[in-house]
């Protein structure tokens, strides 16, 4: 093992970046970094500036021996580095409000992980993660890269199947999310609770739930049949299930399952927001302007608790304990976004999963879940579909997978709303997709 680890972080600019800092301080004794390089484009030097300066300062304050580097020249900074994470947004929170705000006004889900703003998401993302791949092998080729940037399933998928970077793994805050809502709703410790995770990214299930080994899932689901109580993450408006499905579907869902089983209502809300002029990219947009006022103040030397107010909680520390695992080779559980390789039955060898891993320090090996619950599977073989679809546009640049994987989704009512509304996006988002446009 060598002495000390260099972590480069892309989209090192990102308002998020402060947890992760937080993360590295708390866990410096057991995941030795030296090095952290916090790489962004022109277009967000003046943030990369802002939150690098604050990095520093709460490295310093912690009295922890990490030197921070900021940096523009993105292969540069990745020269010999160990870990690389990602955590970009191609074309920044306008390009966010426009997924949002374009379906939306077609009467469709905008939303930016899912229906037709995940797909442009994931059309605008994965050429450029492709290109920071062919970066690393060129420079670090045997860095982990441990990829936040959504949408994460497809993102990680695309490196794995389409890129020679294999040391590869998709980490959200879903699934670790899930856990602390349950250590609240029985009110106890967290590392007490473990879940069986299965499925895919933003449509993961809990398929059983323990607390110190034995079995809580009927007791979890029976409170949660209670409308006052729920597993709730900030960016999404959380309502309660209905007592007779819930207790049907006998698994944990995710809060994102809103969106699916809820559909109907959620539009409801979301157009609300909309007609109001405030969609959830607003919402971020307000609240990072605070941030990077509170950010900019040379007195401000800790991760300040309005960082909170983001949907991305705990990412700090599921980043750390991921990158810490593969480190010293733990061999703990850990629910991550890996290739499938037959743990779920039925979905393709080569897709990525979001499922409970060992995780070594040759990555993730995920544990075999079988057949998912006939109830479950149909709508996860729908998003897969809908997701290797989207994949398979991002990197062709052709229109018609395009149209094909917005009308699969789910949540687009029909090939002539999916052609509007494909039409419109690719427009607005042109600049950020000339695989389409060439
Ligand atoms: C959750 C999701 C993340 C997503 C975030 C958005 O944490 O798991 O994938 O990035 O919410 O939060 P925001 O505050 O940007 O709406």
């Amino acid at each position: 093992m060598k002495k000390g680890l260099k972590v480069v972080t892309i989209g090192g600019g990102s308002s998020y970046t402060p947890e992760l800092i937080e993360g590295f301080i708390n866990f410096h004794k057991e995941l030795p970094i030296n090095e952290l390089w916090l790489v962004d484009i022109e277009d967000g030097k003046e943030k990369l500036e802002i939150v690098g300066n604050l990095a520093k300062r709460m490295v310093e304050k912690a009295g922890i021996p990490i030197e921070i580097y900021l940096s523009l020249d993105r292969k540069e900074a990745l020269r010999s580095a160990d870990f690389v994470t990602t955590q970009f947004r191609v074309g920044q929170l306008a390009a966010r409000e426009l997924d949002e705000r374009i379906p939306l006004s077609h009467g469709v889900l905008g939303q930016e992980t899912n229906g037709p703003g995940g797909l442009f998401k994931a059309l605008r993302t994965i050429p450029v993660i492709l290109d920071i791949c062919r970066e690393m092998e060129e420079v670090c080729p045997n860095a982990w890269l441990i990829n936040f940037t959504n949408p994460a399933g497809m993102v990680t998928e695309a490196v794995f199947r389409y890129s020679n970077i294999q040391k590869v793994v998709g980490l959200c805050n879903v699934p670790i999310g899930m856990e602390m809502g349950v250590a609240k709703l029985l009110d106890i410790d967290h590392d007490r609770v473990r879940i069986d995770f299965a499925g895919l990214n933003h449509m993961v299930f809990g398929l059983n739930v323990y607390v110190d080994g034995v079995s809580v899932k009927d007791q979890v689901i029976d409170l949660l049949t209670d409308p006052e109580k729920s597993i709730t993450m900030q960016n999404i408006h959380v309502m309660g299930w209905e007592p007779e499905f819930l207790k049907a579907l006998d698994v944990l869902p995710c809060p994102y399952h809103h969106y699916y089983y809820k559909s109907g209502e959620m539009l409801e809300k979301e157009l609300e927001n909309f007609k109001e002029g405030g969609t959830r990219a607003e919402v971020v947009r307000k609240l990072e302007k605070d941030l990077f006022n509170l950010y900019k103040d040379p007195n401000l030397s800790i991760k300040p608790p309005q960082l909170e107010k983001r949907g991305g909680a705990y990412y700090s520390e599921s980043a750390v304990r991921l990158i810490h695992s593969i480190y010293t080779d733990r061999r703990d559980i850990q629910a991550v976004n890996t290739m499938n390789k037959g743990a779920i039955t039925g979905l393709p060898y080569d897709s990525a999963v979001e499922v409970s891993c060992m995780i070594t320090k040759d990555g993730p090996k995920p544990l075999a879940v079988g057949e998912l619950p006939i109830a479950v599977n149909g709508l996860v073989q729908q998003i897969k579909s809908f997701e290797r679809t989207a994949i398979e546009a991002a990197i062709s640049g052709n229109y018609g997978k395009a149209l094909l994987a917005m009308t699969i989704n789910p949540l687009v009512p029909s090939d002539r709303v999916a052609r509007v509304i494909l039409n419109e996006m690719l427009e607005a988002h042109k600049r950020y997709l000339p695989q389409f446009f060439s």
